[in-house]
Protein backbone atom coordinates (compact mmCIF):
# COMPACT_ATOMS: atom_id res chain seq x y z
CA UNK A 1 0.00 0.00 0.00
CA UNK A 2 1.17 3.57 -1.15
CA UNK A 3 0.13 5.07 2.35
CA UNK A 4 0.17 8.71 -0.16
CA UNK A 5 -2.29 11.13 0.75
CA UNK A 6 -0.81 14.48 -0.35
CA UNK A 7 1.68 14.50 -3.79
CA UNK A 8 4.03 17.00 -4.26
CA UNK A 9 5.46 17.75 -8.23
CA UNK A 10 8.47 19.86 -8.76
CA UNK A 11 8.78 21.69 -11.99
CA UNK A 12 5.51 22.60 -13.92
CA UNK A 13 6.86 21.90 -17.55
CA UNK A 14 4.97 19.11 -19.89
CA UNK A 15 6.08 16.52 -17.64
CA UNK A 16 5.25 17.78 -14.19
CA UNK A 17 2.18 19.22 -15.33
CA UNK A 18 1.28 15.96 -16.92
CA UNK A 19 1.90 14.47 -13.82
CA UNK A 20 0.51 16.49 -11.32
CA UNK A 21 -2.70 16.37 -13.39
CA UNK A 22 -3.36 12.43 -13.16
CA UNK A 23 -2.43 12.64 -9.77
CA UNK A 24 -5.46 15.28 -9.11
CA UNK A 25 -7.49 13.10 -11.26
CA UNK A 26 -6.62 10.12 -9.54
CA UNK A 27 -7.99 11.59 -5.77
CA UNK A 28 -4.56 12.75 -4.58
CA UNK A 29 -4.27 16.33 -3.01
CA UNK A 30 -1.52 17.66 -5.61
CA UNK A 31 0.85 20.63 -5.25
CA UNK A 32 2.96 22.04 -7.94
CA UNK A 33 6.21 24.00 -7.63
CA UNK A 34 7.63 26.04 -9.57
CA UNK A 35 10.07 29.04 -9.48
CA UNK A 36 8.63 30.51 -12.39
CA UNK A 37 5.35 32.48 -11.70
CA UNK A 38 4.84 32.28 -15.35
CA UNK A 39 5.46 28.29 -16.35
CA UNK A 40 3.08 27.53 -13.31
CA UNK A 41 0.79 29.97 -14.88
CA UNK A 42 0.79 28.01 -17.78
CA UNK A 43 0.13 24.42 -16.41
CA UNK A 44 -2.77 25.86 -14.56
CA UNK A 45 -3.73 27.03 -17.46
CA UNK A 46 -2.99 23.67 -19.19
CA UNK A 47 -5.01 21.69 -16.80
CA UNK A 48 -8.47 23.51 -17.43
CA UNK A 49 -7.91 23.05 -20.91
CA UNK A 50 -6.97 19.23 -20.57
CA UNK A 51 -9.94 18.31 -18.15
CA UNK A 52 -12.47 20.73 -20.06
CA UNK A 53 -11.32 18.61 -22.71
CA UNK A 54 -11.97 15.26 -21.22
CA UNK A 55 -15.23 16.47 -20.04
CA UNK A 56 -16.48 17.17 -23.65
CA UNK A 57 -14.77 13.42 -24.49
CA UNK A 58 -16.95 12.15 -22.04
CA UNK A 59 -14.54 10.50 -20.13
CA UNK A 60 -14.97 11.89 -16.61
CA UNK A 61 -17.63 14.28 -15.61
CA UNK A 62 -17.69 18.39 -15.24
CA UNK A 63 -18.25 17.16 -11.13
CA UNK A 64 -15.36 15.18 -11.19
CA UNK A 65 -12.93 17.48 -13.26
CA UNK A 66 -13.73 20.36 -10.88
CA UNK A 67 -13.16 18.13 -8.02
CA UNK A 68 -9.83 17.50 -9.57
CA UNK A 69 -9.32 21.60 -10.50
CA UNK A 70 -10.13 21.82 -6.46
CA UNK A 71 -7.07 19.48 -5.41
CA UNK A 72 -4.49 21.12 -7.18
CA UNK A 73 -2.51 23.82 -5.68
CA UNK A 74 0.47 25.74 -7.44
CA UNK A 75 3.10 27.43 -5.45
CA UNK A 76 6.18 29.56 -6.08
CA UNK A 77 7.51 28.64 -2.65
CA UNK A 78 9.02 25.53 -2.06
CA UNK A 79 8.36 25.09 1.32
CA UNK A 80 4.58 24.87 0.88
CA UNK A 81 6.09 20.89 -0.25
CA UNK A 82 6.54 20.11 3.33
CA UNK A 83 3.18 18.18 3.63
CA UNK A 84 3.76 15.80 1.16
CA UNK A 85 4.40 12.44 0.84
CA UNK A 86 5.75 11.84 -1.88
CA UNK A 87 8.04 14.46 -3.79
CA UNK A 88 8.11 14.22 -7.68
CA UNK A 89 10.72 15.73 -9.60
CA UNK A 90 10.05 16.85 -13.13
CA UNK A 91 13.00 19.37 -13.61
CA UNK A 92 15.41 20.34 -16.42
CA UNK A 93 17.62 16.83 -16.81
CA UNK A 94 20.57 18.38 -15.43
CA UNK A 95 22.44 16.39 -12.92
CA UNK A 96 23.40 19.59 -11.01
CA UNK A 97 20.48 21.08 -10.54
CA UNK A 98 18.89 17.51 -9.84
CA UNK A 99 21.00 17.73 -6.98
CA UNK A 100 20.48 20.54 -5.62
CA UNK A 101 16.40 20.30 -5.48
CA UNK A 102 17.35 16.87 -3.92
CA UNK A 103 19.68 17.92 -1.26
CA UNK A 104 16.39 20.42 -0.04
CA UNK A 105 14.01 17.91 -0.65
CA UNK A 106 15.69 15.98 2.09
CA UNK A 107 15.67 18.47 4.41
CA UNK A 108 12.60 19.63 4.08
CA UNK A 109 11.07 16.13 4.53
CA UNK A 110 12.79 13.96 6.90
CA UNK A 111 9.94 11.89 7.47
CA UNK A 112 9.54 8.16 5.45
CA UNK A 113 8.70 10.79 2.55
CA UNK A 114 8.94 9.24 -0.70
CA UNK A 115 11.78 10.87 -2.68
CA UNK A 116 11.01 10.44 -6.76
CA UNK A 117 12.91 11.74 -9.95
CA UNK A 118 10.85 11.83 -13.44
CA UNK A 119 14.44 11.08 -15.11
CA UNK A 120 14.48 9.91 -18.11
CA UNK A 121 18.05 8.99 -18.29
CA UNK A 122 20.21 10.53 -15.33
CA UNK A 123 21.51 7.57 -12.97
CA UNK A 124 19.11 7.13 -9.36
CA UNK A 125 21.90 6.25 -7.32
CA UNK A 126 23.73 9.47 -8.03
CA UNK A 127 20.85 12.00 -7.90
CA UNK A 128 20.12 9.68 -4.33
CA UNK A 129 24.10 10.67 -3.76
CA UNK A 130 22.63 14.32 -3.09
CA UNK A 131 20.48 13.07 0.04
CA UNK A 132 21.27 11.33 3.50
CA UNK A 133 18.66 9.13 2.94
CA UNK A 134 19.61 7.28 -0.36
CA UNK A 135 17.29 4.57 0.40
CA UNK A 136 14.17 6.27 -0.11
CA UNK A 137 15.02 7.95 -3.72
CA UNK A 138 13.59 5.78 -6.42
CA UNK A 139 12.98 6.48 -10.07
CA UNK A 140 9.58 7.32 -11.26
CA UNK A 141 9.78 7.71 -14.84
CA UNK A 142 6.42 8.71 -16.93
CA UNK A 143 5.95 8.87 -20.79
CA UNK A 144 5.08 11.83 -22.57
CA UNK A 145 1.76 12.68 -22.67
CA UNK A 146 1.52 11.62 -19.43
CA UNK A 147 -2.14 11.84 -19.41
CA UNK A 148 -2.25 9.10 -22.38
CA UNK A 149 0.83 7.15 -21.88
CA UNK A 150 0.08 4.12 -19.86
CA UNK A 151 3.22 3.17 -18.32
CA UNK A 152 5.32 4.62 -15.50
CA UNK A 153 8.84 2.70 -15.58
CA UNK A 154 9.79 2.61 -11.94
CA UNK A 155 13.82 2.38 -11.56
CA UNK A 156 15.71 1.50 -7.92
CA UNK A 157 18.98 3.05 -6.98
CA UNK A 158 21.69 0.69 -5.30
CA UNK A 159 20.57 2.00 -1.88
CA UNK A 160 17.03 2.21 -2.90
CA UNK A 161 14.69 0.13 0.01
CA UNK A 162 12.20 -2.48 -1.64
CA UNK A 163 9.53 -0.98 1.07
CA UNK A 164 9.71 2.23 -1.21
CA UNK A 165 9.86 0.55 -4.83
CA UNK A 166 6.59 -1.09 -3.43
CA UNK A 167 5.32 2.14 -2.37
CA UNK A 168 5.83 3.49 -5.78
CA UNK A 169 4.75 0.60 -7.54
CA UNK A 170 1.29 0.57 -5.91
CA UNK A 171 0.97 4.52 -5.72
CA UNK A 172 1.51 4.81 -9.94
CA UNK A 173 -1.70 1.93 -10.23
CA UNK A 174 -3.59 3.87 -8.38
CA UNK A 175 -2.63 6.93 -10.72
CA UNK A 176 -4.34 4.58 -12.94
CA UNK A 177 -0.94 3.36 -14.87
CA UNK A 178 0.91 0.23 -15.30
CA UNK A 179 4.40 0.14 -13.18
CA UNK A 180 7.57 -1.95 -14.45
CA UNK A 181 10.44 -2.33 -12.43
CA UNK A 182 13.67 -1.45 -13.67
CA UNK A 183 17.16 -1.04 -12.34
CA UNK A 184 19.48 1.63 -12.39
CA UNK A 185 21.85 1.53 -15.66
CA UNK A 186 22.00 4.52 -18.11
CA UNK A 187 18.57 4.73 -20.07
CA UNK A 188 17.15 2.27 -18.02
CA UNK A 189 14.94 0.16 -20.22
CA UNK A 190 12.78 2.51 -22.26
CA UNK A 191 15.71 4.68 -23.37
CA UNK A 192 18.61 2.41 -23.92
CA UNK A 193 15.91 0.68 -26.41
CA UNK A 194 14.32 3.51 -27.94
CA UNK A 195 16.72 6.12 -28.40
CA UNK A 196 19.38 3.96 -30.57
CA UNK A 197 16.68 3.21 -32.82
CA UNK A 198 15.89 6.80 -33.01
CA UNK A 199 19.53 7.34 -33.24
CA UNK A 200 19.65 4.86 -36.04
CA UNK A 201 16.73 6.64 -37.87
CA UNK A 202 19.01 9.63 -38.56
CA UNK A 203 21.74 7.56 -39.66
CA UNK A 204 19.58 5.77 -42.29
CA UNK A 205 18.34 9.91 -43.50
CA UNK A 206 22.07 10.55 -43.23
CA UNK A 207 23.26 7.90 -45.16
CA UNK A 208 20.62 7.95 -47.46
CA UNK A 209 19.02 4.98 -47.10
CA UNK A 210 15.64 6.93 -47.05
CA UNK A 211 13.86 9.53 -47.01
CA UNK A 212 12.58 11.04 -43.72
CA UNK A 213 8.66 10.00 -44.53
CA UNK A 214 9.76 6.72 -45.71
CA UNK A 215 12.01 6.02 -43.04
CA UNK A 216 9.05 6.71 -40.58
CA UNK A 217 6.02 4.74 -42.83
CA UNK A 218 8.18 1.76 -43.06
CA UNK A 219 8.48 1.66 -39.36
CA UNK A 220 4.87 2.80 -38.42
CA UNK A 221 3.27 0.65 -41.34
CA UNK A 222 6.52 -2.70 -40.83
CA UNK A 223 6.16 -2.73 -37.04
CA UNK A 224 2.43 -1.05 -35.77
CA UNK A 225 4.19 1.82 -34.30
CA UNK A 226 2.20 4.80 -33.79
CA UNK A 227 4.15 7.01 -35.01
CA UNK A 228 7.59 6.62 -36.68
CA UNK A 229 11.04 7.20 -35.01
CA UNK A 230 11.65 10.45 -36.31
CA UNK A 231 8.24 11.85 -36.20
CA UNK A 232 8.65 10.29 -32.61
CA UNK A 233 11.98 12.69 -32.46
CA UNK A 234 10.08 15.80 -32.93
CA UNK A 235 7.80 15.29 -30.50
CA UNK A 236 10.14 14.33 -27.85
CA UNK A 237 12.47 16.97 -29.00
CA UNK A 238 16.13 16.54 -30.86
CA UNK A 239 18.00 17.83 -28.11
CA UNK A 240 16.77 15.42 -25.61
CA UNK A 241 17.61 12.73 -28.03
CA UNK A 242 20.75 14.27 -28.72
CA UNK A 243 21.63 14.55 -24.86
CA UNK A 244 19.56 10.74 -24.36
CA UNK A 245 22.33 9.51 -26.58
CA UNK A 246 25.51 11.58 -24.81
CA UNK A 247 24.07 10.23 -21.21
CA UNK A 248 24.29 6.47 -22.75
CA UNK A 249 27.54 6.79 -24.23
CA UNK A 250 29.14 8.13 -21.13
CA UNK A 251 27.04 5.78 -18.65
CA UNK A 252 27.64 3.12 -20.46
CA UNK A 253 31.25 3.46 -21.73
CA UNK A 254 30.79 3.03 -25.39
CA UNK A 255 30.87 5.37 -27.74
CA UNK A 256 28.78 3.20 -29.99
CA UNK A 257 25.92 5.43 -28.69
CA UNK A 258 26.82 8.84 -29.37
CA UNK A 259 24.10 10.99 -31.69
CA UNK A 260 24.45 10.44 -35.59
CA UNK A 261 26.22 13.46 -36.45
CA UNK A 262 23.10 14.60 -38.49
CA UNK A 263 21.02 14.58 -35.13
CA UNK A 264 23.89 17.10 -33.80
CA UNK A 265 23.65 19.57 -36.32
CA UNK A 266 19.76 19.93 -36.59
CA UNK A 267 20.26 20.58 -32.68
CA UNK A 268 23.29 23.08 -33.36
CA UNK A 269 20.54 24.46 -36.28
CA UNK A 270 17.97 25.32 -33.87
CA UNK A 271 15.77 22.68 -35.20
CA UNK A 272 14.66 20.96 -32.63
CA UNK A 273 11.20 19.78 -33.09
CA UNK A 274 7.64 20.51 -32.44
CA UNK A 275 8.82 22.61 -29.59
CA UNK A 276 10.50 24.94 -32.21
CA UNK A 277 8.00 24.55 -34.96
CA UNK A 278 10.67 22.27 -36.88
CA UNK A 279 12.74 19.40 -36.48
CA UNK A 280 13.13 16.72 -39.00
CA UNK A 281 9.40 17.86 -40.21
CA UNK A 282 7.92 21.19 -40.24
CA UNK A 283 5.41 21.28 -37.46
CA UNK A 284 4.65 25.01 -37.59
CA UNK A 285 1.65 24.84 -39.79
N1 LIG B 1 -1.23 16.02 -23.78
C1 LIG B 1 -2.40 15.43 -23.42
N2 LIG B 1 -3.12 14.65 -24.28
C2 LIG B 1 -2.62 14.49 -25.54
C3 LIG B 1 -1.42 15.09 -25.97
C4 LIG B 1 -0.73 15.88 -25.04
N3 LIG B 1 0.43 16.46 -25.36
N4 LIG B 1 -1.19 14.72 -27.25
C5 LIG B 1 -2.23 13.94 -27.61
N5 LIG B 1 -3.06 13.80 -26.58
C6 LIG B 1 -4.31 13.07 -26.55
C7 LIG B 1 -5.24 13.71 -27.53
O1 LIG B 1 -5.92 14.83 -26.95
C8 LIG B 1 -6.20 12.58 -27.85
O2 LIG B 1 -7.21 12.51 -26.90
P1 LIG B 1 -8.69 12.89 -27.31
O3 LIG B 1 -9.28 11.59 -27.66
O4 LIG B 1 -9.23 13.53 -26.10
O5 LIG B 1 -8.60 13.83 -28.48
C9 LIG B 1 -5.34 11.32 -27.71
O6 LIG B 1 -4.14 11.73 -27.04
C10 LIG B 1 -4.99 10.78 -29.06
O7 LIG B 1 -4.44 11.87 -29.81
P2 LIG B 1 -4.70 12.10 -31.36
O8 LIG B 1 -6.02 11.50 -31.75
O9 LIG B 1 -4.46 13.53 -31.68
O10 LIG B 1 -3.53 11.38 -32.10
P3 LIG B 1 -3.01 9.90 -31.99
O11 LIG B 1 -4.10 8.91 -31.98
O12 LIG B 1 -1.98 9.84 -33.05
O13 LIG B 1 -2.27 9.79 -30.59
C11 LIG B 1 -0.27 9.95 -29.38
C12 LIG B 1 -1.28 10.71 -30.22
C13 LIG B 1 -0.93 9.40 -28.13
C14 LIG B 1 0.78 10.97 -29.00
C15 LIG B 1 0.30 8.76 -30.24
O14 LIG B 1 0.74 9.22 -31.48
C16 LIG B 1 1.42 8.05 -29.57
O15 LIG B 1 1.22 7.19 -28.72
N6 LIG B 1 2.69 8.37 -29.96
C17 LIG B 1 3.88 7.82 -29.33
C18 LIG B 1 4.14 8.56 -28.06
C19 LIG B 1 5.35 8.04 -27.36
O16 LIG B 1 6.04 7.13 -27.79
N7 LIG B 1 5.63 8.66 -26.23
C20 LIG B 1 6.78 8.33 -25.45
C21 LIG B 1 7.86 9.29 -25.76
S1 LIG B 1 9.36 8.83 -24.97
C22 LIG B 1 9.19 9.47 -23.44
O17 LIG B 1 8.28 10.15 -23.07
C23 LIG B 1 10.26 9.08 -22.50
C24 LIG B 1 11.52 9.75 -22.56
O18 LIG B 1 12.23 9.58 -21.61
C25 LIG B 1 12.03 10.59 -23.67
Amino acid sequence: MHNVTRVGVIGSGQMGGGIAQIAAVAGFQTTVFDTKADAIARCQATHAKLLARAVEKERMTADEAESAKGRLTYVTDMDQLSDSDIAIEAVVEDSAVKAKVFSALDEMLTGDQILATNTSSISITEIAAATKTPQRVIGMHFFYPVPVMKLVEVINGLATDKKVTDRVISLAEAMGKVALPANDRAGFVSNRVLMPMINEAFYAWMEGVAEPEHIDGIMKLGCNFPMGPLRLADFIGLDTCAHIMDVLAEGLCNERYRPCPLLRQLVVAGRLGDKAGRGVFDSSK
